[in-house]
């Protein structure tokens, strides 16, 4: 999937990753991006800092309205980055209760399901292009201090598979990156050694051009997917075949 003459929608793009991977998506050649953010305010240094081809939007992604405007605005779309994402930072017994869970829930995996459920159709419409998902090696194993989050991103990648299944014959590619930490304001209150989002966002952008569908950016990635026996790229290959045989049994 080149990213040449692209246009894009990337939510939670005023800060952190979603900043960065906007940046790096122009520098490729794309010819627009919609830059979402909760306040259009904060998207305002992107806008000046490269002019035309970044449009503000102010998009909550689990709010229905603001996802039926931004369809409606952003009707030449090829190219949709689920980046927007919550962490709470605690367990789930540390937190007493699921309502900081639910709200993960509503930005990291309901937000990303509806932006692709309302893009799908646009993006098929336009010829084919791309869904990109900002998953975590949250996806692939639990860290409790993180829990509820990590939950969150096994279902997102989870939502991944699902949606690469149905979307691949409609010309649609769908992509899932995965990272360990990395340093934006998310986790800023975290200590440890962390990716800078700038490198994340230029390995992950080459590695969609090469069509890598599941895109592992950092070592802490590659260490986590090594211990848990490798690619899960072939078993869900394997899935996706028994899909057919199940579907086409169901007539
Ligand atoms: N940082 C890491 O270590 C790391 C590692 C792996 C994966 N990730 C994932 O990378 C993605 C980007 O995170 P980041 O590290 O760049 O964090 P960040 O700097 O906190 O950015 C998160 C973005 O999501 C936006 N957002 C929050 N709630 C939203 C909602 N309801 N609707 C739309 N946008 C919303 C935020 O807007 P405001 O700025 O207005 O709050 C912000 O722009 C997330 O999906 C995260 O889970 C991060």
């Amino acid at each position: 999937m080149k990213l040449q003459d692209t246009i894009a929608l990337v939510t939670g793009a005023n800060q952190g990753l979603g900043k960065c991977y906007t940046e790096e998506m122009l520098r490729r050649g794309a010819a627009k991006i919609y830059a979402c953010g909760l306040t259009l305010e904060s998207l305002e240094p992107l806008t000046e800092a490269h002019g035309e081809r970044i449009v503000p939007l102010k998009l909550d992604v689990t709010n229905r309205a603001d996802i039926a405007a931004a369809v409606d605005r952003a009707r030449d779309l090829t190219v949709l980055f689920n980046n927007a994402g919550v962490l709470a930072g605690t367990g789930l017994m540390e937190a007493g209760s699921c309502a900081s869970f639910r709200h993960e829930m509503d930005v990291n995996v309901f937000g990303l399901a509806d932006m692709s459920l309302s893009f799908a159709p646009v993006i098929e419409g336009n010829g084919g292009g791309a869904i990109i998902n900002m998953l975590s090696v949250a996806s692939l194993a639990n860290f409790p201090p993180f829990g509820t989050y990590c939950a969150t991103k096994a279902a997102a990648m989870s939502i991944t598979n699902c949606l690469r299944y149905e979307l691949k014959d409609k010309g649609i590619g769908v992509y899932g990156i995965y990272a360990g930490l990395i340093d934006t304001p998310l986790i800023r209150d975290f200590k440890g050694e962390k990716s800078k989002p700038e490198d994340i966002a230029a390995i992950a952008m080459a590695a969609v051009e090469d069509g890598v569908a599941d895109i592992d950016t950092d070592a802490r990635a590659r260490d986590v997917r090594h211990l848990l026996g490798g690619d899960p790229g072939p078993l869900q290959r394997i899935q996706h075949e028994k899909a057919d045989a199940f579907l086409e049994m169901q007539g």
